[in-house]
């Protein structure tokens, strides 16, 4: 299915948009000098990737966060650049006044900020290859808020290092900066509570218990993607070597119809942003998505295929 990115983000009215969605969303929807410049990031981040070939792919979902962490990474990072910043820029004031506080603490942890920063932006911009309509001009105003917040940090440092007189200067620039990177974190919040990005798509999924009828046997040929509906959640059903495996339809990325993607061998391939997903565990061979399929036991006997959460609840 394909993604139309322009119209989920073209305004129909814009008095009742700014007043069921706030400020922000209202004013990231008229910004459509967002639209080419995502363009060119995403497209940046895409290549880079492309060009290390299978290396990349493996790259690539280390800074999702598929693996070791089997978590985002993006958000697991961002608390150590700016825990370093503040305490930076608290350290530099505490030095005024208290001389047992030396100066060159607070430069030092704000370099620790820096490199973290560097690290969490990586991720970031990773996790931003894949987002679409209003969250990815959401995300962009995030990346490049958080992407100035590190320049002006930098800086700061410079500032310290080279100008010995200039030590009242760098800790403006650097609270300057600190203030920046706050602003980009609450955007950086307003991306995954308003809008879910990297959220599983699963997490508020009721399970029940009872089992549902799926259809007749003969539905479901070898190595075909089948649609199923375990009461209101669609269900994936693939049969494989003669045995029928069933995992939640609905991509835990970013619900994406795993029914309308491409099976290899045991693995299926999101048709919107290409996460993989094994049919038997619905465990993750691969990125965007971090969190596996839920999972659906399958009973088939006397011309009838029924099915039935593996888990209930959510
Ligand atoms: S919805 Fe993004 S990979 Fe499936």
């Amino acid at each position: 299915m394909a993604i139309e990115k322009q119209a989920d983000v073209v305004p129909f009215d814009r008095e009742k948009i700014q007043r069921t969605e706030g400020r922000l969303d209202g004013w990231l929807r008229r910004q459509g000098w967002m639209e080419p410049v995502s363009d060119f990031v995403q497209k940046l981040v895409g290549g880079f990737y492309g060009a290390l070939g299978k290396p990349g792919r493996t790259l690539q979902d280390l800074m999702h966060g598929v693996w070791p962490l089997g978590h985002p990474l993006h958000p697991a990072l961002t608390d150590v650049p700016l825990g370093a910043w503040f305490a930076a820029v608290v350290l530099g004031f505490a030095s005024y006044i208290w001389p047992a506080v030396p100066a060159a603490v607070g430069p030092s942890v704000l370099a620790v900020g820096i490199v973290a920063a560097l690290a969490a932006a990586a991720a970031g911009y990773t996790d931003f290859h894949d987002t679409y309509g209003l969250e990815r001009r959401t995300g962009l105003l995030h990346g490049l808020t958080m992407t100035l917040a590190v320049l002006v940090m930098v800086v700061s440092l410079a500032v310290t290092i080279w100008s010995p007189g200039g030590r009242a200067a760098a800790l403006a620039i650097a609270t300057a900066g600190l203030l920046i990177s706050l602003f980009g974190a609450f955007v950086g919040g307003h991306l995954t509570f308003k809008l879910g990005t990297m959220v599983n798509r699963h997490a508020f999924t009721e399970f029940p218990e009872e089992w549902f009828e799926a259809g007749d046997p003969k539905d479901f040929g070898e190595g075909e993607l089948k649609l199923a509906h375990a009461g209101s959640i669609p269900v994936l059903v693939v049969r494989r070597n003669g045995t029928l495996n069933a995992i939640a339809a609905t991509c835990s990325h970013a619900g994406g119809p795993l029914q309308e993607g491409r099976l290899d061998g045991d693995i299926v391939t999101c048709p919107w942003h290409g996460s993989r997903f094994c049919v038997r565990d619905g465990a993750v061979k691969g990125g965007p998505a971090t969190f596996a399929q839920p999972v659906f036991l399958v009973h088939e006997d006397a011309g009838r295929v029924r099915l039935r959460a593996a888990r209930s609840g959510h």
